[in-house]
């Protein structure tokens, strides 16, 4: 029975280490932070995700899963090692290693026997034969020679649907050196193999790749159609129109082409930050994943721009923002268009009641760094509604897509509404009233 251990009980190391127990593995997770480990033990999630509570309380209920601050516990009771450490971005956009590197310092300084190390994170082409180097460094140092395997298996989970992406999963990527550790791989995988998910099987460097270009490429499509949403605004085309009518060429497809206020979240701008950074290190111009990085900073500076232009001077006005997380279904708030949009708009004086269903704590944090006049964090949309001079509708939760809009309007003492999703029309809009303005359209 291969035993699994988890490094790391992020977005990434605890989807892996729950869905993986679900699929019957004995499972033991660290984290350095003991908060985390004792409510993760007592069944408390640690993050928002759909579904995972259900998720750990059944495991821990059925005792496949553990949390431990004791990082050697793990190292010695695992076969196989899951590096799901954190990898930030560095001043410079690269990727931040020194926690992979560290973890695997520990697990040369503690292995007694052959184990299978796999970077989960993601981390830059070449990053696997370094980990290689160090676990060898650590155990000649013990003047060991032990043998071991390092293995790329990047995730492609996006927040608020991770567990049905890592059950659901288009492909698995194996990046390895040995057959017995792909074998070992596919047995860990075994309830995705037999049910027919393809399995990509490559050597490490292109695994490692494959993540990042993966990433990067979704982010382009993003800002692809972000780009032409200015064009379209200025040619009376309609946005949505453009990227239905692409999206029905096969080869295009209809996924990640809704335009909006930029993208956000914790992969997209750290990744393609990254993937530039590796281009510079092996003196490759990546132009087109530069373009996507710029043109998605100046379609969060557009949205700002277009509030501006339309309301004029904004000192003392003020904005109801709904939605405040990088996108709908999760608390996360890393690199979020509402950040942007928020502290461009208080440098104009403007003065906000927010509100999002689920981002409310992790929004405190981030405001709490900036000097920004946020006069209520809100109990809900209509609270934020209330004597505003304007909507700013920044994430799309499903709750905001059928607002009493008349209640609203009455709320409001203005009748301004930005609506950076396109949920609403603007005949319907402009009926009730409202001067009503969206992106692309
Ligand atoms: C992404 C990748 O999708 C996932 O495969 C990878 O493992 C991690 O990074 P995530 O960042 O969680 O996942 O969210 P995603 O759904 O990809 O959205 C990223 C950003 O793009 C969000 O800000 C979202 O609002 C935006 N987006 C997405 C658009 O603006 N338009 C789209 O059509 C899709």
């Amino acid at each position: 029975m291969i035993k699994i251990g988890i490094i790391g009980t992020g977005y990434v190391g605890l989807v892996t280490g729950l869905c993986l127990s679900d699929f019957g593995w004995q499972i033991i997770c660290h984290d350095k932070n003991e908060d985390i480990i004792l409510r993760l033990n007592n069944g408390n999630p640690t993050i928002y995700e759909p579904g995972l509570e259900d998720l750990l309380f059944r495991n821990l209920y059925y005792k496949r899963i553990g949390f431990t601050t004791d990082i050697n516990e793990v190292i010695k009771k695992s076969d196989v090692i899951f590096i799901a450490v954190g990898t930030p971005s560095n001043v410079d956009g690269g990727a931040d290693l020194s926690n992979v590197y560290e973890v695997a310092r520990q697990i040369g300084h503690s292995m007694d026997e052959y184990k299978i190390v796999v970077d989960k994170s993601t981390v830059p082409v070449g990053t696997g034969q370094t980990v290689k180097k160090i676990i060898r460094g650590e155990l000649s140092n013990r003047g060991l020679c032990i043998d071991f395997d390092v293995v790329s298996n990047p995730e492609f989970l996006r927040q608020g649907s991770a567990i049905q992406d890592f059950t659901h999963a288009d492909r698995v990527v194996i990046g390895a050196e040995s057959q017995h550790a792909i074998d070992i791989m596919k047995e860990v995988y075994r309830v995705l193999y037999i049910n027919e998910t393809p399995f990509i099987i490559a050597n490490i460097e292109t695994a490692e790749l494959i993540k990042y270009a993966s990433n990067a490429f979704l982010a382009t499509k993003i800002s692809f159609i972000n780009e032409l949403s200015e064009l379209c605004e200025k040619t009376g085309a309609n946005i949505q129109q453009v990227a239905k009518g692409m999206g029905m060429d096969g080869r295009i497809g209809s996924k990640f082409l809704h335009t909006g206020p930029g993208y956000g979240g914790s992969c997209f701008p750290k990744d393609t930050k990254a993937l530039v950074n590796i281009g510079e290190i092996y003196e490759c111009e990546l132009g087109i994943v530069k373009a996507t990085i710029n043109a998605n900073e100046k379609q969060k500076m557009r949205m700002v721009n277009k509030i501006k232009g339309e309301m004029g001077p904004l000192d003392g006005k003020i904005f109801a923002v709904l939605g405040l997380s990088f996108k709908n279904n999760t608390d996360d708030m890393r690199e979020s268009p509402s950040l942007t949009i928020i502290k461009e708009l208080s440098l104009h004086g403007a003065q906000f009641r927010v509100y999002d269903p689920k981002a409310m704590n992790s929004a405190l944090e981030s405001f709490n760094k900036f000097d920004i006049e946020i006069i209520k964090f809100c109990e809900d949309e209509y609270d934020a509604s209330e004597g505003v001079d304007a909507i700013i509708l920044i994430t799309e939760w499903n709750q905001f897509r059928s607002l009493n809009l008349d209640k609203i309007k009455s709320n409001m003492k203005g009748d301004y509404f930005f609506d950076f999703r396109n949920i609403y029309d603007n005949e319907p809009m402009i009926k009730k009233g409202f001067k009503y303005f969206s992106v692309g359209r």
